[in-house]
C-alpha cells in the first residue's frame, strides 16, 4: 500500500473493471464513427487518462485537440457561465466532434460546452464520459455514451483530483472523509 492508498476508503472501480468497460465503449464509438474521421477532444485535466486510454481501443482514424473550460452556476440560459481557459486550435466546423469527459455531475460544465461548440457549426457533437452521477444533475445535460453509473460520493484517481492530488492513481477510489474534512 503505497502513500496515495492510505487515503482511499475503498475501491469503487478496478484497474480491470475500467480496462473492460473502456474497451466496450470504444468499440460502440468505432461503430457509430465508421467512415468518418472523428475529432475527439479531450476535456483537461480530469479527462486525461481516460482519454488516453479511450483513443488506444479505437480503431476509427480520429484527430485530437484539448480544452480547458470550467462552470460557474445553472447553465440555463447562456454559456457566458462557461470560462474557457485553454480553446481548440482545430476548426470544428463541418466536423464530428466527440468529447471526452471524466465526470459529469450537475451537467453545467457540459450543458454549456456543448451550447458553445455547437455555435461554431459542427457536423456532430456527442459526449462520452467515465462517470455520471446523475442524482446531482442542475441543468438537462445527458450524455450519449456513459461507462459507469455512480452515487454521489467522493472519487479520486484515474485521472481525478482532489486538491490536484490522487490523478495518478491507476483505479477509481472513495476518498476517506478525513482526508477533505480535516
Ligand atoms: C470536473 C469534470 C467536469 C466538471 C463536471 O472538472 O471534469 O468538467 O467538473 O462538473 P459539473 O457537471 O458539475 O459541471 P474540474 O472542474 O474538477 O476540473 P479538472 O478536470 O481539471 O479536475
Amino acid at each position: 500500500m503505497n502513500v496515495m492508498d492510505k487515503s482511499i476508503e475503498r475501491v469503487m472501480l478496478s484497474e480491470e473493471q475500467i480496462a473492460k468497460r473502456v474497451k466496450e465503449v470504444a468499440a460502440q464509438l468505432d461503430r457509430l464513427y465508421e467512415g468518418r474521421r472523428p475529432l475527439v477532444v479531450c476535456i483537461l485535466k480530469g479527462s486525461v487518462v481516460f482519454f488516453a486510454d479511450l483513443i488506444r481501443h479505437m480503431t476509427t482514424p480520429l484527430e485530437l485537440d484539448f480544452m480547458a473550460v470550467s462552470s460557474y452556476g445553472a447553465g440555463t440560459e447562456s454559456t457566458g457561465r462557461l470560462k474557457v481557459t485553454k480553446d481548440l486550435t482545430t476548426d470544428i466546423a463541418g466536423r464530428d466532434v466527440l468529447i471526452v469527459e471524466d465526470i459529469i455531475d450537475s451537467g453545467n460544465t457540459l450543458y454549456n460546452l456543448k451550447k458553445m461548440l455547437i455555435s461554431r457549426a459542427p457536423a456532430s457533437v456527442n459526449i462520452v464520459t467515465l462517470l455520471d452521477k446523475p442524482e446531482r444533475r442542475e441543468a438537462p445535460m445527458e450524455p450519449e455514451y456513459t461507462c459507469f453509473v455512480i452515487e454521489d460520493e467522493f472519487v479520486v484517481g484515474y485521472g481525478m483530483d482532489y486538491a490536484e492530488e490522487y490523478r495518478n492513481l491507476p483505479y477509481i477510489g472513495v476518498l476517506k472523509r478525513s482526508v477533505y474534512e480535516k
